[in-house]
Parts: C-alpha cells; sequence; structure tokens
C-alpha cells in the first residue's frame, strides 16, 4: 500500500534474534511466543528471527496464528496454547500445528479429525496449576487423563503448566512448580513420560532456573522489554521496537493559550506546539494526554493536551522545531530514550499491552535481516 503518512513502527530483527539467544537456557529448547502478531512486532519476520537466534519451537494463541506462520513457509512446531475451538481441528492438524489439550471433548475432537486424517497427533496436555484460567483441574487428574489421550490414539509429547506471578512472587510460583512436578513424577510412575515438560515464561527463566525443565516459553522478553522491573536490563536485552512519527506542522502560541480537546493543557510561556500525525486510533494512549514524553531535537518533549484520534501536539518551549523533524514515541534520539514501559507504566498497564496495542494502521518495517515490511 502507498504510504503518504510519516509515522511507522521499526523492529530490529538483530535485536530479537540476539534477545532469543540471551533467554535460551543451555539445556532447555526455547519457544518463541509470538501470538498477538508477536505482541505487535509481526508474528513472522519475529519468529524468523527468533527460530535464527535460537528458538526450536513458536507458540500462539489462535490456530489462525498458527496457519499464517505455516502460510509463510515456517515449518517449525507450532503450540497453540488453548484447545483449538470446535471446529477448527481439522485446518489445525492439517496445518502441522501442535495442540494443547485439558477437557475430554478436546481430546475426542481432535483423535476423530486424527483418525480422519491419518495421522498420529502429537498433543501437550496442560495442567492448571494455579494460574486458573484454562487447563485440567485439578492436576492430580492428569494420569487418568493422560490415560485416556493414549487410549484415544494420540501421542503425548508435552506436558505444561502456565505461572501466574513469576515476576513478582517466589513462594506462589514454587508452589505452581511442586503441583506441576509432582504431576510429572506421577505420570512416570505410571509409565507415561511426555518429552518436554514446560512451565516457564520470560520471568520465570530469569528468576526461577529449577523451572526450565526441558522447554522454555519465552514472550515479552525475546521483544526486549520487561517482564519485571531491571529483568530486560540485567540480561542485556534489546528492544526491538522504535516508533517514530514526524512533525507535520508548527506554530508559535502565547503563553496562556489552550490547547486541544477541552483546552486541558495551558502553555506557561510563549511555545512552540508541534503537531505529530499520531493519535489513539494508532494504539498511542489517550491517557498519556499531558503525561508522556516524545523525543523531538533528542530533547524529551511533552504530549500537550489531549490525544486525540490521529494526532497529538507537543510543547517544545523554545526549540528550533520544524516540519518534517523526527519525532520518536518508542526508542532512541540522540542520548534520550522513551521505553515501551514507561509508556506503560505512565499509563497504568504493562508494556504487554502497549506494543500488542500499535494498531494495523501503524505499518511496521524491519531492520537487521529479511522481513519486509508490512
Ligand atoms: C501460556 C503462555 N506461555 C508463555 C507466555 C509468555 O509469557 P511472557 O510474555 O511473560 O514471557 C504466555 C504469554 O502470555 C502465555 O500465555
Amino acid at each position: 500500500m502507498t504510504r503518504f503518512r510519516p509515522t511507522l513502527a521499526e523492529v530490529d530483527l538483530e535485536a530479537i534474534r540476539h534477545n532469543a539467544g540471551a533467554m535460551k537456557p543451555p539445556r532447555a529448547e526455547l519457544m518463541a511466543v509470538v501470538k498477538s502478531n508477536g505482541y505487535g512486532h509481526g508474528a513472522v519476520p519475529c519468529a524468523n528471527a527468533a527460530l535464527s537466534g535460537g528458538a526450536t519451537w513458536l507458540g500462539v494463541a489462535l490456530v489462525e496464528e498458527g496457519i499464517a506462520l505455516r502460510d509463510s513457509g515456517i515449518e517449525a512446531p507450532v503450540l497453540v496454547l488453548s484447545e483449538f475451538p470446535a471446529g477448527a481441528e481439522k485446518d489445525a492438524l492439517a496445518a502441522g500445528l501442535t495442540p494443547t489439550v485439558y477437557t475430554e471433548p478436546g481430546v475426542e475432537a481432535i483423535a476423530q479429525v486424527a483418525r480422519d486424517l491419518g495421522i498420529t497427533a502429537r498433543i501437550h496436555l496442560k495442567v492448571d496449576t494455579g494460574m486458573h484460567r484454562v487447563g485440567l483441574y485439578p492436576p492430580e487428574a492428569a494420569v487418568a487423563f493422560a490415560r485416556g489421550i493414549l487410549a484415544s490414539g494420540l501421542e503425548l509429547e508435552g506436558l505444561w503448566t502456565h505461572f501466574a506471578r513469576s515476576e513478582e512472587d517466589e513462594k506462589a510460583t514454587s508452589l505452581q512448580l511442586d503441583r506441576f512436578l509432582s504431576v510429572s513424577r506421577s505420570l512416570d510412575e505410571a509409565g507415561i513420560t511426555p518429552r518436554l515438560r514446560h512451565a516457564a515464561n520470560s520471568a520465570a527463566v530469569v528468576r526461577h532456573p529449577e523451572s526450565h525443565l526441558d522447554l522454555v516459553r519465552v514472550g515479552i522478553a525475546i521483544y526486549g522489554l520487561d517482564c519485571a522491573p531491571g529483568v530486560a536490563a540485567s540480561m542485556g536485552l534489546r528492544p526491538a521496537l522504535s516508533w517514530r512519527s514526524e512533525v507535520t506542522m508548527v506554530r508559535r502560541l502565547p503563553a496562556g493559550e489552550r490547547l486541544s480537546y477541552g483546552h486541558r493543557y495551558r502553555l506557561e510561556r510563549d511555545s512552540t506546539v508541534a503537531t505529530v500525525p499520531v493519535g489513539y486510533a494508532d494504539g498511542y494512549p489517550r491517557i498519556l494526554s499531558n503525561r508522556a514524553h516524545v523525543l523531538v531535537g533528542g530533547e524529551r518533549r511533552r504530549v500537550a493536551g489531549t490525544i486525540t484520534m490521529d494526532q497529538l501536539l507537543v510543547d517544545c518551549e523554545d526549540d528550533d522545531v520544524q516540519s518534517g523533524d523526527e519525532v520518536v514515541l518508542i526508542g532512541r534520539q540522540g542520548k534520550q530514550e522513551v521505553t515501551a514501559d514507561e509508556l506503560a507504566s505512565l499509563s497504568g498497564t504493562i508494556g504487554y499491552e502497549i506494543t500488542c496495542g500499535i494498531s494495523e494502521r501503524v505499518p511496521r518495517e524491519y531492520a537487521g535481516g529479511p522481513g519486509g515490511s508490512e
């Protein structure tokens, strides 16, 4: 598509490769979690970069996301992190996606479609050890459940769980891990030993090495963002995404003028005000009005007044700012940096939501390797 607006998100695939390498434990496989369009970074280019950085698995939330990876030519194993929705089994298995299971109807549906397709489906059983979102509960039901899986002709390749508080609570995480390992031992005693036991997300990889097991499922750290304060820096991770635009209009306004909808920002002094073609429809949260900073001319400058759907204003004070000057919303300019985590903390959310929220209207471009642009 022809682009006229000077706004884009650039994703550094070299950073993704580096982060994958930094997060891969020496003795466990690495699954790069690329759901939600690679946390907003672009699933296919990021998946390829993570695979070249040491990942051997990919994780997605939706069957549709897995099929899109296959359509791009990716052949690595792809785990769908919840049960396939009823009716999706045939497409998902035909695409070679690995199912997660935790209900009897879910197992039966996959077994039936696998028989129809004449394949042996390898599946991963998810047990709920305390997150209480999806998974087999109570986890102690796993032995009987696994016997049912095997009896229906499926292969049990994986056993897994998901932590609720690995970034903040060691006790809760250890309890979940103990519960999971006890399920794994019971299966062993019953003669059922799945090849891949996995539990750790990004925070657990760093804070709970005992949870690495056979495979770790890493999302946010692959993109170089913090799963807990200071973690990205301590692991030497590099934020992969920068979000840039340009000044489209500049006006000099006298002290006392008020800006944008609701006139919620008053200029304290004569000031140069720049207009930037980015708004909440692009995923730049409106709650950042009067709070966030962007980078213009190597300086941090306040987002002034209400962020509108398509544009925002910046108070540049006495800086010599011109139309066409670069504006950085996330990323570096000169010595300054604005991170997704900074915008997240100003908006009362997490970095995940900031990058996932950058809307389709913002084109992604890729540096540091083959990736093309979207
Ligand atoms: C089941 C599952 N595993 C792993 C991850 C990756 O978590 P993180 O992005 O914190 O590494 C997610 C992400 O939410 C998930 O839902």
